[in-house]
């Protein structure tokens, strides 16, 4: 028996036509091993070179392959809903293309189209299918469409040639699955505030001056701290985006002010703090009791400055307390983001620029730089906000390990 742990964890896997079909029947039986529950699906030229029965037995699972039946037309939507994270193994160049345009005419396919949790593709292909510019261009489309590309190896290829085009092995697919569902529990027993979402300044009763947050980056970030042991106390301003696991105590507020209230209770006694709100700098001077009625042309209103939550707690810090920001730009923003980093006492900041297709308010995705205190400075590509969370919560894992 594996050390199950993968238990409860939903995984999809999707099949595509190549002749690496054959290691995926390997992950399948490793990742079943490790307590993990997995779905397969294929492409119906997948099935000729596994048979369905292969995955469905080792799966326990049936494998789907179909994309119209009439007992489960709408099963691609149900499968794209189910999955923790949707890892198409091996991915053809044809699939790649399929994704890239948005083509819906397989089930593979239309889950893509359909899936909420992360999609990984661990392509293969010959080496000059792997290099030529059109695969490059698919490939390119589907990461700054929020794909994460899994690493091709180089070596013997099935045509004989030899080159980048392997699909990555089982057991190092394994691996990154683990690492991805299921990390250490490194901060069991820490307790951490993070404020996400945007927030909202009165005007009168019916009216406020807000900004386009939808909260998902903060929440991400609260679902995996929480994955990883931490106790978290998400003060999260008016928001659709929810956290879904337990270990998160989530304190909704509307402004500036009472994000900052409650973020200063809980913070003495956090371990880690992560400011993701994207809080508003300013807030009326008065709120109307009544409606504002219209009069005249213009209108001017009088705002007065909100208090700078990051900034009144880092000034507040404790030695062993670690702390991170973001930093909102409209450009490239390192010099800006730094002078955040020092003026916040934080230990890292988080970069992320509007300019950058993807990447800020909104999306399902983000673009990062992180600049920490020691001057360090790591750029990473387009990655789902999930994932972008992962990589802070291993950089907060180094950086509380660091401290004293
Ligand atoms: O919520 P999403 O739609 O997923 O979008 C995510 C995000 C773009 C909101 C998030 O990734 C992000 O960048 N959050 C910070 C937005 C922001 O206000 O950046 P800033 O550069 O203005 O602020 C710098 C830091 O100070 C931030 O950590 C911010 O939370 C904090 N701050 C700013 C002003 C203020 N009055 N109080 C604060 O705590």
């Amino acid at each position: 028996m594996g050390n199950t742990s993968l238990a409860g964890r939903k995984i999809l896997l999707g099949v595509s036509g190549s002749i690496a079909a054959y290691k995926t029947v390997f992950l399948t039986r490793l990742l079943v091993r490790e307590g993990a529950e997995v779905r397969v699906i294929m492409t119906p030229s997948a099935a000729a070179f596994v048979s369905p029965l292969t995955f469905s037995t080792l799966s326990r699972n049936p494998t789907r392959h179909e994309l119209m039946s009439e007992s489960e037309w709408h099963n691609h939507v149900e499968l794209g809903l189910w999955a923790d994270l949707f890892v198409i193994v091996p991915a053809t160049a044809h699939t790649l293309s399929g994704m890239a345009e948005g083509r819906c005419d397989n089930l593979l396919l239309a889950v893509y189209l359909s899936a909420r949790c992360p999609v990984w593709v661990a392509p293969a292909m010959d080496l000059d299918m792997w290099s030529h510019p059109a695969t490059r261009r698919n490939m390119a489309r589907l990461v700054a469409d929020g794909v994460r590309q899994i690493d091709v190896g180089d070596g013997e290829l099935a045509s004989g040639l030899s080159g980048p085009g392997r699909v990555a092995e089982p057991e190092a697919l394994l691996e990154e699955i683990r690492h991805f569902l299921a990390p250490a529990p490194v901060f069991e027993g820490m307790e951490v505030l993070i404020t996400a979402g945007p927030t909202r300044e009165a005007l009168d009763p019916v009216r406020f001056l807000t900004n386009h947050s939808s909260g998902k980056m903060g929440v991400a970030l609260a679902d995996e701290m929480a994955r990883r042991g931490a106790r978290v106390h998400l003060v999260l301003g008016p928001a659709a985006a929810a956290p879904c696991h337990p270990g998160v105590e989530t304190i909704p507020v509307v402004s500036a002010t009472e994000m900052m209230e409650a973020a200063a209770t809980v913070f003495p006694r956090c371990r880690i703090a992560i400011f993701a709100a994207a809080v508003a700098d300013y807030r009326p001077a008065t709120t109307a009791t009544g409606k504002i009625k219209k009069q005249g042309d213009s209108l001017s209103l009088e705002l007065v400055k909100n208090p700078d939550i990051a900034a009144s707690l880092g000034a507040r810090k404790q030695k062993d307390q670690v702390l991170a920001g973001f930093a909102l730009e409209t450009d490239a923003g390192e010099e800006e983001a730094r002078k955040k980093l020092k003026a916040k006492r934080l230990d890292l900041i988080v970069l992320n620029t509007l300019q950058d297709a993807g990447a800020g308010f909104g999306t399902d995705t983000n673009k990062v730089t992180f600049l920490t205190a020691d001057n360090k400075t790591r750029r990473f590509g387009l990655k789902s906000k999930k994932e972008v969370a992962a990589d802070i919560a291993d950089e907060l894992a180094c950086l509380v390990q660091a401290a004293p």
